[in-house]
């Protein structure tokens, strides 16, 4: 069967990842969560003195992307984990300072230009599903299916709040909604690769869709697309 590039946008916690990997778990692809890189090298940037509360150091981190490995790599149950320089970070980079911090790292072009090309290779032999910001618009814009996934933002900032929970963090509500408001608009609004529903994507608002319904109806589309009807 032809194997396709499936390419899912989207504002933060519209659960891009989570269909996502339900999609290429039963395709039998290879599911990259373009997200975790960002967080990785956000991550490394915090962990290396380059953040501070005011400031980046934009030329340092520059200067040291030479120096940062991210890759996945699966675990006993087969779920792809993100590496920095050989350490499994998956848990530190989902915290909410990575987050308050990895939209104004994912502007910086050299650092996009990095973990695009990183992305290119890992989909270079399609079977692929990809999610992210800018993958339908600039990582792989000549993908068969795109999906842009929206909802309300207090939607999205109550998955996140519960998620945030369930692993142990502290947070509040008010908080996590504040994060996701204003990393949409640092997203949408940045000159290189901003977020932006390609012109051939299919819009998903998924605000009151269960996961089942959600999974079933992308999965129609991708199954449509591999086998040429649209
Ligand atoms: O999980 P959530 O939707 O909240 O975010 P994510 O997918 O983990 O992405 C974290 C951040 O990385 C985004 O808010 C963007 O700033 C950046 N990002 C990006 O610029 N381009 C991508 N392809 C993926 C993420």
């Amino acid at each position: 069967m032809r194997k396709i590039t499936i390419a899912i946008d989207g504002y933060s916690s519209t659960g891009k990842s989570t269909v996502a990997r339900q999609l290429a778990n039963w395709l039998d692809y290879v599911y990259v969560d373009s997200g975790a890189m960002y967080r990785a090298v956000t991550l490394y940037a915090m962990r290396n003195g380059f953040i501070s509360e005011t400031h980046i150091d934009t030329d340092k981190l520059i200067n040291a992307l030479p120096n940062i490995r991210v890759e996945f790599r699966k675990n006993k149950g087969g779920k792809a984990e993100m590496y920095l320089n050989g350490e499994n970070v998956e848990k530190a980079i989902r915290s909410m300072e990575v987050s308050e911090y990895v939209s104004p790292i994912a502007t910086i072009p050299e650092v996009r230009r990095k973990l695009v090309r990183l992305q290119h290779k890992m989909g270079e032999e399609k079977g692929v599903v990809m999610d992210g910001r800018d993958i339908g618009t600039v990582v792989f814009p000549n993908a068969e299916l795109k999906i842009f996934m929206t909802a309300t933002a207090e939607e999205r900032a109550g998955r996140r709040y519960r998620e945030l929970v369930a692993r142990g963090d502290s947070v509040q509500y008010e908080e996590v909604l504040e994060n996701v408001t204003e990393r949409d608009h640092m997203d949408s609004t940045r000159a290189d690769s901003p977020l932006k529903k390609a012109l051939d994507a299919i819009e998903i608002d998924n605000s009151d869709m269960n996961l089942e319904d959600q999974f079933h109806i992308i999965l129609q589309l991708a199954k449509d697309r591999i086998a040429g009807r649209i």
